[in-house]
């Protein structure tokens, strides 16, 4: 299969691109190496690389020349800066999903696997002892100045326990990120039904592991807590080291978008799939924050209960639907691929430039 992976230059990308060469598929990349993404530049990937923006008609009507499937990575990633990043988000994120899927129908590529992300769920899934499922509002700003992180039942103001979101879960997305992420599935559903189109999104939870960027507004936190400790400094834990994520390794992910594409043409036509995407092991930030001191042989963390009012306290994904429909299975443990972390070369940032 000749495969376009949009921001195949990115961290997940990359590994998309050998995943799909190893298994005797044709990558073409296609990335316009944002420099949020890239403060240095990358070395392109050893396939056909096109150095293009997804919202460049004519760039991406070329690159889909020949092209059996496409696989959307390309997005601008994180919480950034503050919300003056909001239009490039969108930019990045649903005008160049439309762009892309536009030129899609226009030639005749029909199947599409789209890197989506837990973000849509918000808060996640909470029981309370007496309400049974509940959905908490958003965190006050000032309980959590006041240290009091986990979200309370909305009727009864009791404590709730977390459990694990499934793919029917309510979408709630808490900012703009997130809010780019779902209007990206809603294209591609729209697109699924206006050309008899196959998508799947794939819901990724947090996923670490080798090229995972290091310290910029726009990582993930197992970045943050590897780059202190390459500084020889203590990771941060913010809030009190309590919230629960699913951590899943990059090589984990890269294969589910390989299952994906080979699978695309037995799933439902004119409709988009979505599967979570997580190791179905929650942890604490506070206990990957450890494990990672541990094998860096690094300071152990400091819980500073600082927090960001975008962050949700816990969640975490019931992912057995992409293992039962598709056959996938996460192969890496969460020791075995924190330790490889540890010691794992991150991206270049604008830091060591
Ligand atoms: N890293 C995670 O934990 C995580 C979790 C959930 C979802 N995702 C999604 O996975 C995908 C890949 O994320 P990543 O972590 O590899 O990020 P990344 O920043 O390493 O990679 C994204 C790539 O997309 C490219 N890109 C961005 N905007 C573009 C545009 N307008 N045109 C062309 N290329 C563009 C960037 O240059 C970069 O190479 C994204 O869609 C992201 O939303 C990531
Ligand atoms: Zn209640």
């Amino acid at each position: 299969m000749r495969v376009l992976v949009t921001g195949g230059a990115g961290f997940i990308g990359s590994h998309i691109v050998t995943a799909l060469t190893k298994a005797g598929h044709e990558p073409v990349v296609l990335d316009a190496l944002l420099p949020s993404a890239h403060p240095v530049t990358p070395e392109v990937p050893a396939v056909e690389f096109r150095h293009a923006d997804v919202r460049d008609p004519p760039a991406v009507g070329a690159a889909l020349r020949g092209v059996d499937a496409v696989c959307h990575q390309a997005a601008m990633v994180g919480l950034g800066k503050d919300f003056a990043d909001a239009p490039e988000y969108v930019g990045c994120n649903d005008l160049g999903t439309a762009v892309l899927l536009a030129a899609m129908a226009d030639a005749g590529v029909r199947r599409l696997v789209l890197a989506g992300s837990m973000v849509v769920y918000g808060e996640g899934r909470y029981d309370c002892p007496v309400h049974g499922v509940v959905r908490p509002c958003a965190r006050r700003p000032e309980d959590l100045a006041a240290g009091l992180f986990e979200p309370r039942c909305p009727a009864c103001g009791a404590a709730l326990a977390p459990g694990l979101v499934g793919e029917d879960a309510p979408v709630d997305p808490r900012n703009v990120y997130a809010t780019t992420k779902l209007a990206q599935e809603h294209l591609a559903a729209a697109w699924a039904r206006a050309v008899n189109g196959t998508a799947v999104s794939l819901r990724y939870h947090n996923v670490y592991g080798p090229g995972m960027p290091r310290d910029t507004p726009y990582a993930g936190v197992a970045s943050l807590f590897r780059s202190a400790l390459a500084r020889g400094e203590a990771p941060r834990v913010f809030e009190d080291g309590g919230q629960r994520r699913d951590f899943v390794h990059v090589r984990d992910v890269a294969a589910a978008n390989l299952v994906a594409l080979e699978a695309v043409d037995g799933l439902p036509a004119g409709a988009l799939s979505t599967y979570n995407t997580g190791s179905g092991e929650p942890h604490t930030v506070g206990g990957m924050a450890l494990a990672l001191a541990r094998a860096c042989g690094g300071p152990e963390p400091v819980v500073t209960g600082e927090y960001r009012l975008g962050d949700v306290r816990h969640v975490t994904a019931d992912s057995s639907l992409l293992r039962k429909e598709l056959g996938w299975r996460p192969a890496v443990g969460f020791a075995e691929g924190m330790t490889e972390f540890a010691r794992a070369e991150q991206r270049a940032s604008a830091a060591l430039v």
